[in-house]
């Protein structure tokens, strides 16, 4: 079992709609391929935890790479890992936008901010501290 964390930058401006369709037109890729994970969103940035096998979490990650919607792609870690974190979801997606403005506060004054927002971090453990704070709100 491999995970794979990246952090980008969006193209446009991101909100609900824009992170249901990545869900949406993953749900089936992710299943058939046995991966799954969590996808986090700014109005500017993106952060998703990929995991699976090795060859599938690499083929996935190319052509997410590739997708137009965002640049400044940034590995945040890649390896072996014991288990699924995230076995429940083939991608869930977690929107951090505007009308979460006191989450956000607690969130920026823990984490720092970036554009607005709360800054994503570059640490696997801070990401997955990250993580854990939202899933428990
Ligand atoms: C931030 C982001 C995350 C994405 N996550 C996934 C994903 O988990 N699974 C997936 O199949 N596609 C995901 N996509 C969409 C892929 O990049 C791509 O559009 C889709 O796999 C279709 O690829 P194709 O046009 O090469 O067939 C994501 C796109 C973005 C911008």
């Amino acid at each position: 079992m491999y995970r794979l964390i990246y952090k980008s930058r969006s193209n446009s401006k991101i909100g609900w709609s824009s992170v249901n369709k990545i869900i949406e037109s993953s749900e089936a890729y992710n299943k058939d391929s046995n991966i799954t994970g969590v996808l986090l969103a700014t109005e500017t940035h993106f952060l998703q935890v990929i995991e699976g096998d090795f060859d599938e979490v690499n083929r996935l990650f190319m052509r997410i790479a590739r997708d137009p919607r965002h640049d400044e792609i940034q590995i945040i870690s890649f390896g072996c890992v014991d288990g699924r974190l995230f076995g429940g979801w083939a991608m869930h997606g977690i929107g951090i936008f505007d009308f979460n403005a006191e989450l956000i506060r607690d969130l920026v004054s823990q984490y720092g901010e970036e554009e607005g927002s709360v800054r994503f971090p570059v640490q696997d453990w801070r990401v997955l501290g990250l993580i854990n704070d939202l899933r428990v709100i």
